[in-house]
């Protein structure tokens, strides 16, 4: 495996490559997650490579970028496992040369859902998402359906900048309880992992009730909260039932194809999870 940690590394290795070249963008303290979007590359494209950067403009201060857990020589292990081709692993200065300058990009779905609550995320999502995209150069990147909004986000702003990239969503890996997996988890011991469980099990009492036929917003969500009340110690920051294109919520009847998605904190920790569902109302 090729490790490159400068933009000119980056662009010596890609001259040489010809053919499907996937990415797969990632802030480390790596898991059977992202192990499954690198998989899904080396099954499409010729070439793979990964990044390992904590990005700081997607944190607010007073979020966890200090704390955010680092496991590089573990990472790197996984990455020589898989037989990824090359590791991007670059400095705040290669990426943001000028402070935290760069893309000046918005759109419209940055302000709902996750935005509401980190409204600096997106901005640094596809600040640092666009610079790495302009580095690599793929033809084909790798996204977690774990992140919907990050997603959709991400296949708006390839749509709009006329990126000439395939975007393919993965499907989220969880643990056996159910729990997704997330660098994250790493802030709590398996004991709170295994009650966290209770989150998804909580979306999952959603999907049935769809499954049953209910159609209305407001029972859904109640079906949710007497889930995660089971769990005195979650608590629900938002539950969205929305058009999984557009975002925008469906606060009466569900209907389309919608997004289900939700944050907890449990034990200091933020939680987020979600489904798709096809309603076809
Ligand atoms: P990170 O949280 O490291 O996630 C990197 C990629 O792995 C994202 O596409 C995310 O959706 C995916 N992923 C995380 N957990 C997953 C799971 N349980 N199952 C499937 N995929 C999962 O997302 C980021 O980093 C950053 O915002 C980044 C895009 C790298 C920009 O800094």
């Amino acid at each position: 495996m090729k490790t490159l940690t400068t933009i000119n590394d980056c662009f010596l290795w890609r001259k040489q490559k010809n053919g499907f070249v996937g990415f797969v963008p990632t802030m480390g303290a790596l898991h059977d997650g992202h192990l499954s979007l690198i998989k899904r590359s080396q099954s499409m494209c010729a070439f793979s490579v990964v990044s390992i950067y904590i990005n700081p403009t997607q944190f607010a201060p007073g979020e966890d970028l200090e704390l955010y857990p680092k496991t590089l020589d573990a990472d790197l292990d996984h990455l020589n496992t898989l037989g990824v081709d090359a590791v991007f692993i670059p400095t705040d200065k290669e990426i943001y040369p000028d402070g935290s300058a760069g893309l000046n990009y918005q759109n419209q779905l940055f302000n709902k859902l996750e935005g509401k609550s980190r409204p600096h995320f997106f901005i640094g999502v596809t600040k640092v998402v666009s610079r790495l995209f302009d580095i690599i150069k793929p033809t084909h990147v790798f996204f977690g359906e774990k992140d919907a909004q990050q997603l959709r986000v991400i296949k708006q702003m390839i749509a709009d900048l006329k990126y000439d990239i395939d975007l393919i969503p993965c499907p989220a890996v969880r643990d056996e309880n159910g729990l997704a997996l997330s660098s994250r988890n790493q802030y709590l011991s398996n004991n709170e992992q295994k009650t966290a469980a209770c989150f998804y099990h909580s979306l999952m009492n959603v999907k049935y009730c769809l499954d049953q036929g209910e159609r209305s917003s407001i029972k859904l969500k109640e079906h949710f909260k007497n889930g995660l009340n089971k769990c005195a110690d979650i608590k629900i920051e938002y539950i969205s039932i929305a058009c999984s294109i557009t975002l925008n919520e469906q606060p009466e009847l569900v209907t389309g194809d919608v997004l289900i998605s939700s944050a907890v904190f449990f034990k200091g920790v933020r939680l987020i999870d979600n489904f798709f569902y096809q309603s076809s109302t």
